[in-house]
């Protein structure tokens, strides 16, 4: 039998998770794999918290750098979050040739290409199965088992936070901030819950979906993103009178495809944002922490991953899978490579096709809706249906267009808060299916 001995960085929702379901599947594992996995040392902020779990007090330090650079520790995971000390960490990891697990998904989607480089360099595993919907397997089947698969677009539930917040918004008629707490103490929200609410963890995570599934280098700030902050119980309302559940989707996809004779340089587009989903859709019925991923292809056709999004037990099934993955990897001397990264251009969100939903608060009298309707005319933008809602000044009028480009309908928005009649210009959200890729 194997030993191999795991330097745990964090021990947090998923660290403590990690410990508990090593201690639960360590013989499973030894039996299945030859290998014994001890997690040996574990660095956190605070070593003498009492964490109720069963670790030796001796287990635990202050200093990270100490557990890499022991020369007992032959794997490390990384599980503290943000971007340094994380990224100098999973450097000297790296540099020391010992294979890395980490969740982080606010590290890869920010220096990624870095890091797979250093990693593919030297030979060691750099897993991160975790960092993109929690417990659910996406990362390794895009990797390896579409690795010769057309990947068209990619589109889903990536945020388990704000997927708990808007469900418990539109069923249960919770207020945003309750909402969150409840998510924060579940453990599915970052540390910071910006990152959840603002949409950047998103984001973080739609970057590296786009430069797995397509192999191209996608940062995340070239992600366009919209939070949740801005939706009203108002916009939950309308969109269930109208048979739409409102979610924060993530979506990538290829502007134009890659034809192997001319390969140019591919163009992406890339972007999270609230959504008005159809009922009858399959992403309307993903509830609570759980996500939901589509991967379009074009031999593959549709294929659709769900499961628990967020919280520290699943997401450490994730971590636990790539760390026997990294173990096994490392005991037979071989390592799974991301391979070359393409640069990528990409495509502006001005550029978008889609139908929106769009509400105004308006004075309730003749020819207002005439000079109203004339502002979408002008632009270009056809509307698919309005409904008025209320009398007198409390009037207000949603409607759903056809697809149009995003540009226009932002200058029709612009516009619109310049008429008089218009006393309040609601939310716009996009609608999902009835948007069209990008050419
Ligand atoms: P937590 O905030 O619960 O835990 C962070 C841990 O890191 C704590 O144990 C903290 O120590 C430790 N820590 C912080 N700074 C340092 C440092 N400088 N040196 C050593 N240890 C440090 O985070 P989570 O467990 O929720 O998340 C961890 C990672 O996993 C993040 O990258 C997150 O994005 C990712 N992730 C989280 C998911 C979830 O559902 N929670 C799901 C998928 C990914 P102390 O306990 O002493 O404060
Ligand atoms: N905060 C993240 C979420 C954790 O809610 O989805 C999982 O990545």
């Amino acid at each position: 039998m194997k030993r191999l001995r795991v330097g745990l960085l964090g021990c947090g929702n998923v660290g403590a998770g990690l410990v508990a379901l090593l201690g639960e599947q360590r013989a499973v594992i030894a039996a299945r794999t030859g290998i014994e996995l001890e997690i040996s040392r574990i660095a956190v902020r605070s070593a003498s918290k009492d964490r109720g779990l069963p670790m030796a007090p001796s287990v635990f330090c202050d200093s990270a750098a100490d557990v890499v650079t022991d020369p007992e520790i032959d794997v490390v995971v990384e599980v503290i979050g943000g971007i340094e000390p994380a990224r100098t960490l999973l450097r000297q990891a790296i540099d020391a040739k010992k294979p890395v697990v980490t969740a982080n998904k606010e590290l890869l989607a920010n220096h990624g290409a870095e890091l797979f480089g250093a990693a593919d360099e030297v030979g060691v595993d750099l897993l991160f199965e975790a960092a993109v919907a929690g417990a659910i397997p996406l990362i390794r089947p895009l990797r390896e088992s579409l690795a010769a698969e057309p990947l068209q677009r990619i589109m889903g539930i990536v945020n388990g936070t704000t997927n708990y917040i808007l469900t418990q918004m539109s069923e249960h008629g919770a207020g945003f901030d309750e909402a969150l707490s409840e998510a924060q103490s579940l453990g599915y929200a970052e540390s910071d819950p910006s990152a959840d609410v603002e949409g950047f963890d998103a984001a973080a995570k739609a970057a590296i979906i786009a430069t797995v599934a397509f192999g191209v280098e996608v940062v995340a700030g070239d992600v366009y993103h919209e939070g949740i902050t801005r939706i009203t119980p108002h916009d939950i309302e309308m969109a269930r009178r109208l048979g739409f559940t409102v979610k924060a989707v993530a979506v990538a996809e290829r502007a134009t495809v890659i034809d192997s004779d001319d390969p140019g340089l591919p163009e992406v587009a890339v972007r999270v944002h609230p959504a008005m989903v159809p009922l009858q859709h399959p992403l309307a019925g993903v509830r609570d922490s759980f996500n939901a991923v589509f991967v379009q292809g074009d031999a593959v056709g549709e294929l659709m991953f769900y499961g628990r999004g967020a919280g520290g037990r699943p997401t450490a099934g994730a971590v636990l899978g790539d760390l026997v993955d990294a173990a096994v990897n490392l005991s037979s001397g071989a390592s799974g490579r991301i391979g070359r990264l393409a640069p990528a251009r990409i495509r502006s969100i001005d550029d978008l096709r889609t139908a929106y939903y769009l509400s105004l608060e308006v004075a309730d009298k003749p020819g207002v809706l005439a000079s109203v309707a004339a502002v979408f005319g002008r632009h270009g933008v056809s509307i698919r249906s309005m409904q008025q809602h209320g009398l007198g000044d409390d009037a207000r009028l949603v409607f759903i267009t056809h697809q149009c480009r995003e540009r226009d309908l932002r200058a029709t928005q612009r516009d619109l808060s310049g008429l008089r009649e218009v006393h309040e210009l609601g939310n716009v959200i996009r609608v999902i299916g009835e948007e069209s890729r990008p050419r």
